[in-house]
């Protein structure tokens, strides 16, 4: 789409940097290897790529450690080569979003050194959150958050006279602290960040837990809540999940926003915004999308939503009530590189073998065939919802979890912070097999360094190239539903009207003239008279839609 409200009905995929294409053989996936994929972007008919991120970075926590947000990582490239990047993805008609990485820095970041050498009570502490740890030395950290990443979400530092000193606040692992909103310093230089970046030509940002910026004063212990668990319609999230969260979703990180809505709408065209919120109901959700804040944020609760009927139909009716309340545009999305790849979600029983999105929430054997029929069924019923959707790479190949990584393979810091306990989310990262020519089966080349995560040996009956041009593939899936939303003049934007179907089941109208039946788990469901063929994501039985499968149709 080529207006300056594309985003409302764009398909995004997400480009995971590190495990996309590795042009120069170093193990690790660069923009040079991005750029050479452009072309297999353009050919499954995505209008904009997200990028995660990209900038210098000890890699704790594989690049949402920044220690410089106006440059580029060396392993990855140069400037130039984003700036080039860039262009020949705009040459393409394609867009391109970046990722900032708000909340905190790395503790490499010359903030944070400088934070460190300064001392207690300084001018460049008061940009994170340092504090004199509780109990008679000091030694109990100041309050008792815990880490997304399992373990306290304090560490203490060695005060530049060599004594044990003050505690800093880290959500995420202890080499990300978090930074300090109250501070002036920290508004100015990210607004800077966000120049730097759409001055050379980014047409936007996915902002990082866009809901954590803001912590209450005080920062008051978690156990003092009194928590109000929200009437939530799909599996809760325990300390996510409730109302009032003393750094989760706070009522003043939305000002934030304000301020950078009118550093993007000063741009021609306007660039844009998606925030990476996990908030506990879309009524929250859809407050960051209010007109002078962001755009559209990610849709968790379909992400989150088991493969069953009543589930979907509460969240989709849930997401376009709140979407519609502030006038934005809803988004889908059914995987990305933090959650357990959806083809493995849907492989288990839905109702006893998916506790959550997470690896350590899948219970039950994995019905690999079962999960990628829902998966095809899945991305077709996205594709022709009211709004933008995001591909995850490797969604397009039906790529499953790696589940069984080896352990001493593992990077993700929720493995060691958990005491290895947690094998976290490395499964979902696992370079793209792009064919089946060299050892890392297309990531890099012939003779380049072993891919940074180890591939198994079944990812080359994944790869793109065993998929291209092969009827019934994923890839093919894919790039036939993808050409037929573009050419859709019902589907993108707008309304969709529900149509009484037998339980189990999903059928809804829009107009002009579509229709779209999903049969989630239901007897093969009977096609409206008058409606016509389009596609289905596996053959009609009888000419009926037979349970896991979505079919298209003109009416
Ligand atoms: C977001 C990112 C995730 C990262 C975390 C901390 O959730 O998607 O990958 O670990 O933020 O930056």
């Amino acid at each position: 789409m080529h207006h300056a409200d594309w985003w409302r009905d764009a398909v995004i995929y997400q480009v995971y940097i590190r495990s996309f294409a590795d042009a120069d053989g170093d193990g690790l996936g660069d923009i040079a290897g991005l750029r050479s994929k452009l072309d297999h972007l353009v050919s499954l008919g995505i209008d904009a790529i997200w990028i995660n991120p990209w900038y210098p970075s000890p890699m704790a926590d594989a690049g949402y450690d920044v220690s410089d947000y106006r440059a580029i990582e060396p392993r990855f490239g140069t400037l130039g080569d984003a700036e080039t990047l860039i262009a020949e993805a705009h040459e393409r008609g394609l867009r391109v979003l970046l990722d900032i990485v708000p909340n905190h820095t790395s503790d490499q970041h010359v903030w944070f050194q400088e934070a460190l050498a300064a001392g207690p009570g300084s001018a460049a502490r008061d940009r994170y959150i340092f504090r004199e740890g509780r109990g008679p030395n000091g030694d109990q950290p100041p309050n008792d958050w815990r880490s997304a990443f399992h373990g306290s979400a304090w560490t203490r530092v060695t005060e530049p006279d060599g004594t044990p000193g003050q505690w800093y606040l880290h959500l995420f692992a202890s080499q990300q602290p978090d930074v300090n909103w109250h501070h002036p310093d920290v508004h100015a230089d990210f607004l800077e960040t966000l120049r730097f970046w759409f001055d050379r030509g980014a047409d936007g940002f996915r902002i990082d837990v866009a809901h954590s910026l803001v912590k209450e004063d005080g920062l008051p212990d978690m156990a003092e809540r009194n928590w109000a668990r929200l009437p939530f319609r799909i599996q809760p999230i325990p300390g996510v999940h409730q109302t009032d969260h003393p750094h989760w979703d706070r009522d003043e990180v939305h000002e934030i926003y304000r301020e950078w809505r009118r550093v993007a709408d000063a741009y021609d065209p306007p660039r844009v915004f998606v925030a990476e919120a996990w908030v506990p109901d879309p009524s929250r959700t859809v407050l960051y999308l209010r007109a002078d804040e962001l755009h559209t944020a990610f849709n968790f609760d379909f992400l989150r939503c088991r493969w069953l009927a009543d589930d979907l139909r509460a969240v989709i009716d849930d997401t376009l009530r709140e979407h519609r309340s502030v006038g934005a545009t809803p988004t889908w999305v059914l995987s990305n590189h933090d959650v357990a790849r959806h083809v493995s979600r849907f492989a288990r029983p839905q109702r006893t073998g998916v506790r959550g999105h997470h690896l350590r929430d899948l219970a039950a054997e994995a019905d690999l065939a079962l999960g990628l029929r829902r998966a095809r069924a899945a991305a077709m019923l996205m594709f022709a919802l009211p709004g933008s959707c995001y591909v995850y790479q490797g969604d397009e190949l039906g790529l499953p979890e790696v589940e069984d990584l080896p352990e001493e393979s593992l990077q993700d810091p929720t493995w060691e912070r958990s005491g290895h306990r947690d094998r976290g989310r490395d499964g979902c990262r696992v370079p793209v097999p792009w064919s089946t020519a060299t050892p890392s089966f297309g990531f890099g080349p012939e003779h380049g360094a072993e891919p940074w995560l180890p591939q198994p040996a079944w990812f080359g009956e994944f790869a793109a190239s065993e998929q291209d041009g092969v009827d019934g593939s994923m890839l093919e899936l894919y790039r036939t539903a993808l050409g037929q939303r573009r050419a859709e003049a019902a589907l993108g934007e707008g309304e969709m009207a529900w149509v009484a179907s037998p339980e189990g089941s999903l059928v809804f109208t829009r107009e002009p003239g579509f229709g779209c039946i999903v049969n989630v788990e239901a007897e093969p469901v009977a096609v409206p008279e008058g409606w016509t063929f389009v596609l289905s994501s596996a053959p009609l039985v009888d000419g009926r839609v037979a349970a896991d499968t979505t079919a298209w149709f003109h009416r």
